[in-house]
């Protein structure tokens, strides 16, 4: 088939649209980019929504008729100038709004679609399909979840539309993709632990208004989690949620501690929750000890398997309220902070300080301020449930580190929204 030269530039797009589709199903055979490429000649506007939702499958954005996402409009009338127009005008005309308002429907849709997937996880769909090679249908997962057929039906398509399932007649399977991150536990990249927490999180963030009027958590977030379960449930889930950060981030903290650490024997976890550091950096042959609440130390000795580890120590303690042990090398304080005001963190980082040896390490991560995006977003979750929690500036933490006996500090990125800030004892 001769291609024009605006069609020699769609090819690009068109590879990408065939690999997407692969993606999507990948039991079903690669579509060739030739024949789309002639199903583009004969009906552009049908299959610029074909484009699009195979681009919106990919990115997660808003799918189908009516709405062509407008990056997509754009990369196409730059590639294929005239080809669009009449999408545009059509997709106008449906949904009545400017090209500029769709991004607030995107908002809109990311929300649906964020809220879908985690509720999904959280409902068992992706646990309850793994390992049905052939996939089940809607009844037969309800059956294996214990839940509702209908509502398992209206549930799975979408999920196949956000690129999570295939569907197959009246059958839906994990993709490749999903069974890695959402259906096998035993995965390296299962990620599914999390979303439990992500899905409480979102029930608070629904009550944003009040806590913006009050400045406090809201209250029916408060006793919604008293009433609703014991304690446990709650450990369980944040230590789930801690747990599920991936391996590849703990090992390049680890790499940049030591790094900068001399020869350390010893490290101090304060507020370790489950131990995935404290253990990352005995693999590298430190003693390391996990410091947190005294239920939360039961919980993880007998979950997380602390108890048995010979080369960790636990201590059950408040680190605002009681003394912290010493005499350590370096001090790990990650993911803490955003939990603590600025008193509380000043308190905390004055008696890091007394546990560590002469030539000590303090290491903290963080979402810091100005230097991640994320650091703006997590402080929102802070104020729906805590008490004086925030995201911090590196100016903060230079005058709390100076102010509590620490200098040399240093700030380096473990991924491009995530930080440790580093100092050493004065
Ligand atoms: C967000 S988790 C971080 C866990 C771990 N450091 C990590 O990065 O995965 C915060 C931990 O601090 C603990 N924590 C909060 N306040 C504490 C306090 N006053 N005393 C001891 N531990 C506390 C919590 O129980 C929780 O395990």
């Amino acid at each position: 088939m001769t291609e024009t030269r605006e069609e020699a530039k769609l090819r690009p797009f068109l590879e990408a649209v065939a690999e997407s589709r692969a993606r999507m199903n990948p039991r079903g055979s690669r579509p060739d980019p030739s024949a789309l490429l002639v199903a583009l000649r004969s009906g552009p506007l049908e299959d610029l929504y074909l484009l699009s939702a195979c681009f919106a499958n990919l990115d997660l954005l808003p799918a189908g008729k009516g709405e062509v996402p407008d990056r997509i409009l754009r990369a196409l009338t730059d590639l294929s100038p005239g080809a669009t127009e009449g999408a545009r005008s059509d997709s106008l005309s449906r949904s009545r709004m400017s090209v500029d308002d769709l991004s607030l429907n995107e908002l809109r849709d990311a929300a649906d679609r964020s809220v879908t997937a985690a509720a999904a996880v959280e409902s068992g769909v992706f646990r309850g399909l793994h390992g049905a090679e052939e996939g089940l249908t809607p009844s037969e997962l309800a059956a294996r979840l214990d839940a509702d057929p209908r509502a398992v039906g209206i549930l799975l398509p979408p999920l196949v539309r956000l690129g999570l399932l295939w569907q197959e007649g009246d059958r839906f399977a994990l993709t490749e993709e999903s069974r890695r991150t959402l259906g096998d536990p035993e995965s390296p990249e299962y990620a599914g632990g999390g979303m439990g927490l992500w899905l409480h999180n979102l029930r608070a963030w629904t009550r944003l208004p009040d806590a913006v009027a009050t400045g406090r958590p809201p209250e029916e977030i408060q006793s919604q989690a008293s009433e609703d379960e014991d304690g446990r449930a709650a450990i369980a889930r944040f230590m789930a949620g801690m747990a599920a950060a991936p391996a590849e981030r703990v090992e390049r903290t680890v790499d940049l501690v030591l790094e900068r650490a001399g020869e350390p024997r010893t490290l101090l976890d304060v507020g370790g929750g489950p131990g995935h550091y404290a253990r990352a950096f005995a693999e590298r042959g430190l003693r390391a000890t996990v410091l947190d609440r005294p239920e939360v130390i039961d919980f993880v000795r007998e979950e997380y398997g602390l108890a048995d580890d010979e080369r960790i120590d636990t201590v059950g303690a408040d680190f605002l309220e009681n003394p912290l042990p010493g005499s350590f090398d370096i001090a790990l304080v990650n993911n803490v902070t955003h939990m603590l005001s600025p008193e509380q963190s000043r308190v905390l980082l004055r008696k890091v300080r007394g546990s560590l040896e002469g030539d000590g390490l303090i290491v903290i991560g963080d979402f810091v301020r100005g230097r991640s995006e994320r650091a703006d977003w997590f402080a929102l979750i802070m104020l729906l449930r805590t008490e004086g929690g925030n995201t911090y500036t590196e100016a903060d933490y230079a005058a709390w580190l100076e102010e509590t006996g620490f200098g040399e500090m240093e700030v380096v990125d473990v991924e491009p929204d995530r930080q440790l800030v580093m100092a050493r004892t004065v």
